[in-house]
């Protein structure tokens, strides 16, 4: 019997770690249906049919969203919604991410800076907005995380890391990151029962485009680098596992397959920060000047 083709609704699938991904689960036999948002459609449509996969099991369809512009992610969200109407959502894989170390005026007026906004703002608001059709799929949320968010050490400096304008920081990324994380543990909380929320490192990967923009760059030659083939494989894991810790608060998976120990993401399980950077999707409309 044909195995039911299983589908994944992602963002950041148009480079990097998860263009790789997509790659190869388009190489597996069992068949998936990909709805992958992109701000450059028009190349990642023709990347992905520069891969020859076989159309007859797959489907793939390509949707523009600018991270950085909330109304695109509103506009995404309904055609993710339109183009899987009665069907379900198997997967949210949540891949998109920018390395950035200095913040200008933020994108269309906002006080949030751009790293902030594509890192976690923007993905936590498409959570809200596919929240329902997430929860009747029983789906999972598999949030690529990273391990630079041992580098967020004074969370009192979040604010200030997150603002437009702020001066120039190295632990933009960081800071960024671990907000996300905040983001993963909250959902975690909130989905419970309904959706699981795994949140995945993918190691140290110097091939990507990740450090475009930044004043550094991941060295190619370190001896925990590996390549963007095993950094997809370190995130697919994270839609495998069924062996969830029995402390609820473990959601975090090292690039090397562990249930990472609590202790090195300790400050991240602070409810109240936690619900701090968590807004309602109607507090995120209102103060990004979203209209209905
Ligand atoms: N590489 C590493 O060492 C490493 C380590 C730990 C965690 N990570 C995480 O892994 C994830 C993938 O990163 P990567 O290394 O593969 O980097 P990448 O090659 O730069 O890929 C990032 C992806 O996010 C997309 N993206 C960025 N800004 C966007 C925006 N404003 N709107 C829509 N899409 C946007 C990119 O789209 P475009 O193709 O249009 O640029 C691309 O698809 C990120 O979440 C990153 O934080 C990476």
């Amino acid at each position: 019997m044909a195995a039911i083709a299983k589908t994944i609704v992602a963002t950041g699938t148009s480079s990097g770690l998860g263009f790789e991904l997509v790659k190869q689960l388009l190489a597996q036999a069992q068949p998936y249906n990909f709805i992958l948002g992109a701000r450059d459609t028009q190349r990642t449509q023709a990347a992905f049919e520069g891969l020859k996969y076989d159309t007859s099991k797959h489907s793939l369809t390509i949707l523009p969203v600018e991270l950085s512009d909330l109304t695109t992610v509103k506009t995404f969200s309904q055609k993710v919604l339109d183009k899987v109407g009665q069907g379900k959502v198997d997967y949210l894989l949540l891949n998109a991410g920018m390395w950035k170390s200095s913040t200008d005026a933020g994108p269309r007026g906002s006080k949030w800076n751009d790293s902030y906004i594509v890192n976690h703002l923007s993905q936590h608001y498409l959570i809200h907005l596919l929240q329902e059709k997430l929860e009747a799929s029983q789906s999972r949320i598999v949030v690529v995380s990273s391990g630079a968010i041992r580098g967020a050490t004074d969370t009192s400096a979040l604010d200030e890391d997150a603002k437009a304008g702020s001066t120039p920081v190295n632990s933009l990324y960081s800071a960024t990151k671990f907000i996300q994380l905040l983001g993963a543990h909250w959902w975690h909380r909130q989905l419970q029962g309904k959706c699981q929320v795994v949140a995945v490192s993918p190691g140290m990967i110097p091939g990507t485009n990740l450090a475009r923009h930044a004043s550094q760059t991941i060295p190619a030659n370190h001896p925990d680098a590996k390549t963007i083939a095993e950094g997809a494989q370190s995130i697919y894991r994270a839609f495998t596992r069924d062996d969830f810790p029995e402390d609820p608060d473990q959601i975090f998976l090292t690039s090397w397959g562990e249930w990472w120990s609590k202790d090195i993401y300790s400050l991240s399980l602070d409810k109240k920060l936690q619900d701090k950077w968590c807004p309602s999707k109607e507090d995120i409309e209102r103060d990004e000047g979203i209209t209905a």
